[in-house]
């Protein structure tokens, strides 16, 4: 039975920010990808994939989500992946997407970047024309590759335009932001913003280094910012927006329950923290449920909830009139 806070947090329009369009990848859709591209699945039922979705960390997640990208090969299963997706939340009232893809994920196997970038952006206007929803794309480098890979990555995707900005994920432990200032500096010459996940599973010198060395305006997760007072300090004063993703940070057991997680006390010291879905087919919940579970397990109040929306929005890459319409639109949920 669906609550009256519940019913609240379901109509509060709400930006995602944190979004790997892989990670969206539903088991079902994944064996009719394998189906339609002959690919060899090592799992021959729904079950089986999701029984093996039981993660002791971010690698144990990684190598079974790289894994399920498999199937994923020509521009239509991107359109189809990306548009999944958009049908997914448009009930959950999500209104804005900037979303990450892999390129290298898929150019190493041989699909042409054509092929990812051309059918994401076909998906993206779809969902601008007949949901409403309003989008980006963030191309993100791998982090266990070298900067020589994405330096290639940057150079093949930016004739194609489509993007707007780049972002840095994959494994984090022992692969610091600093190995990639050369292409991050590259990526903002061309014009394109920057973010990248730190202080997931790595430490907070690798926020501080996200900041000073990649120059990110926003860091994915960010969580363990709060070991280092003075860097919680900075984040606070500088606005700099952590797109922070609940139920993937208990998933791969960076925090050991969702009523262990530090979001509340990132609001409380001022930081411009808001809550997203990170993978959501692996991780067990969209956006509705991030906030739902969050809410419940740590007791948040109808206003922590609205200030985590209009952070959303806050964050996002939205300027002016459309920015401030959604805002608008936030305020005037009846608690
Ligand atoms: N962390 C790092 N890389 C990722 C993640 C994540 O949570 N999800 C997909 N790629
Ligand atoms: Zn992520």
């Amino acid at each position: 039975m669906t609550s009256a806070f519940d019913a609240f947090a379901a109509a509060l329009p709400k930006a995602e920010l944190h979004l790997h369009i892989e990670g969206t990848l539903e088991p079902e859709l994944m064996f009719e990808l394998a189906r339609r591209n002959s690919a060899k699945l090592r799992f021959s039922s729904v079950e089986a994939i999701k029984a093996a979705y039981d993660f002791d960390g971010l690698q144990s997640f990684l190598d079974i989500y790289y894994e399920g990208a498999g199937v994923l090969r020509a521009e239509r299963d991107f359109h189809d992946l990306a548009w999944a997706y958009f049908t997914r939340v448009a009930p959950m009232n999500l209104k804005h997407a900037e979303i990450f893809f892999d390129p290298q994920t898929h150019t190493s196997r041989s699909v042409p970047y054509e092929a990812v970038i051309s059918g994401l952006t076909q998906a993206c206007r779809r969902a601008e024309k007949e949901l409403g929803i309003t989008s980006k794309l963030i191309l993100c480098f791998l982090r266990h590759l070298d900067e020589d890979a994405a330096l290639k990555t940057l150079a093949e995707a930016l004739p194609f335009g489509g993007i707007a900005g780049v972002g840095l994920d994959s494994s984090e432990k022992d692969r610091p932001p600093s190995l990639f200032k050369k292409v991050f500096a590259k990526a903002r010459a061309a014009g394109l913003r920057c973010v990248a996940h730190a202080g997931e599973e790595g430490p907070p010198a690798y926020i501080v280094e996200a900041l000073d060395l990649l120059k990110v305006e926003r860091v994915d997760h960010g969580v363990r910012c709060l070991e280092d007072p003075e860097l919680v300090k900075r984040l606070a004063a500088e606005r700099t927006a952590l797109t922070v993703c609940p139920l993937s940070n208990h998933k791969l057991r960076v925090f050991d329950s969702l009523a262990d997680h530090n979001l509340r006390d990132l609001l409380a010291a001022g930081v411009l923290a808001s809550v997203h879905s990170d993978d959501p087919a692996y991780f067990g919940g969209y956006v509705d449920a991030n906030y739902r579970d969050t809410a419940r397990a740590l007791g948040l109040t109808k206003a922590e909830l609205r200030t985590l929306a209009r952070n959303s929005f806050l964050s996002s890459w939205l300027s002016g009139p459309e920015k401030d319409r959604h805002l608008a639109a936030i305020d005037v949920i009846a608690s």
